[in-house]
């Protein structure tokens, strides 16, 4: 197996469950894992060596919410939005019908475009959901196509109600049919929970119906305005509620709770599977483990929603992920850095706080912080010993400059799985 020392890093974070930030560090990687972390002066031979330089390290984004299966444009509702215009849900609908449109090759050509833009921006680990289908045929399809470009695919047929199809009726659909044509293909379940979209009772239906399919859920909640999907969340031990702009107190208390009994070093997804749990189910229901609360802020900013209270959820005590949101109607996006800057520029996030949402906290919302599996696809979003090598150098002494430098292209080199992208 070959090794590659990775040295002279000036300053590495590593994004592990102590948050440490190691100076003139270095990282051997062996063949797709990590095989030793430290400091340079004492870093063990390898078959080759590249110089960091004194370059920054930390690990390859963990991209945890995008919609990446589409075709079409919406610069003309973006345009009307930055005139005053409000998002309405009902936008999907444009895009569902150019995505119906498209053919197999050019929507796994447009997909593989994405996630290319992707990589080179420093993101090694990407969630993408179905939901520009929006019927038996296309969802499946959509959710085919996913399956064979990124690590793992949600289910998000419930995302709106197709014009001139009974609401009731089509979220049956979703809970049934649907969702049998899409299983072969996808870890993860999502409803839209939100004014225009699925209704408290709906999304409710879903969500069981997703859960006994054996799916780990996910909920987009209290994007638009104040509303249950986040209490939903909670209830249904979903692994991340995703917007969480429109936050009561109640929400906040709620999310704090679900991680109340959590210990981050005592618990492997590898235990789970010996004790019986089932895939992402399984994962998402280990002791202690909560709901991630997932923040989109460029997904805000086109948008103009309110950032959400990430500070006070963290200092709650609830879990965080940051994650890009690229789709074509609201965060149209693949930049991971771009995010982190946000999340310290407005909403009050430390630098490594940010850092650490966008990939461990990316990686915990999909169960896959800790751990290995016989597909050797866990413990990703942090640097240590046994994960898998994925890191980014920047083009910069230090993770801070990615928010002292904002807009600027930092990422110099991205290691996948051991193997150097750019
Ligand atoms: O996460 N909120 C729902 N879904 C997307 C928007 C999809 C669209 O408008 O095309 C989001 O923002």
């Amino acid at each position: 197996m070959t090794s590659t020392l990775i040295t002279n890093i000036g300053e590495l974070s590593t994004s592990d469950p102590d948050q440490r930030v190691l100076t003139n560090a270095a990282v051997v990687l062996e063949g797709e894992r990590i095989s030793w972390i430290g400091p340079a002066a004492g870093a063990p031979a390898a078959d080759t060596v590249h110089d960091a330089e004194g370059r920054a390290g930390l690990p390859g984004w963990v991209d945890s919410h995008t919609h990446l299966v589409f075709a079409g444009d919406r610069t003309a509702e973006f345009e009307a939005r930055m005139a005053g215009a409000e998002y309405r849900a009902g936008g999907i609908a444009v895009t569902t019908e150019a995505t119906r449109a498209a053919g197999d090759y050019e929507l796994t050509r447009l997909l593989l475009g994405r996630t290319a833009e992707a990589a080179s921006g420093g993101t090694t680990y990407l969630e993408t959901k179905t939901g520009y289908g929006l019927d038996v045929e296309h969802e499946a399809r959509s959710a085919r196509i996913a399956a064979g470009v990124v690590d793992e695919v949600t289910y998000l047929g419930a995302h709106l109600v197709p014009a001139g199809i009974d609401a009731d009726a089509y979220t049956a659909l979703v809970c049934g049919p649907m969702l049998d044509a899409v299983r072969p293909y996808v870890q993860w379940a999502d409803v839209f929970c939100e004014r225009g979209a699925f209704t408290p009772d709906q999304s409710r239906a879903v969500l069981t119906a997703c859960r006994d399919a054996g799916l780990g859920l996910r909920v987009h909640g209290n994007q638009l305005g104040p509303g249950e999907g986040t209490a939903l969340a909670v209830e249904f031990g979903a692994a991340s509620v995703d917007h969480v702009n429109h936050l009561s107190d109640a929400d906040i208390d709620a999310l704090a709770s679900s991680w109340s009994g959590w210990d981050p070093s005592g618990w492997d997804p590898a235990h789970a599977a010996e004790a019986g749990g089932e895939g992402h189910a399984g994962q998402a229901a280990a002791p202690g483990r909560g709901t991630v609360a997932t923040c989109l802020p460029a997904c805000d900013l086109s948008t103009r929603q309110p950032f959400p209270p990430a500070r006070r959820l963290l200092d709650a005590g609830v879990q965080l992920a940051l994650a890009s949101n690229c789709n074509p109607g609201t965060s149209y996006t693949t930049s991971m850095a771009f995010c982190v800057t946000t999340a310290v520029l407005q909403m009050g996030l430390s630098v490594q706080e940010a850092v650490r949402a966008a990939t461990y906290g990316g990686a915990l919302s999909l169960g896959c912080e800790a751990g290995t599996d016989a597909d050797g696809r866990r413990a990703v979003g942090s640097l240590a010993v046994g994960h898998r090598a994925d890191l980014q150098l920047l083009n910069a002494p230090s993770a801070t400059h990615l928010a002292y430098r904002p807009g600027i292209p930092l990422t110099g080199a991205v290691w996948r799985a051991g193997v150097r992208l750019s």
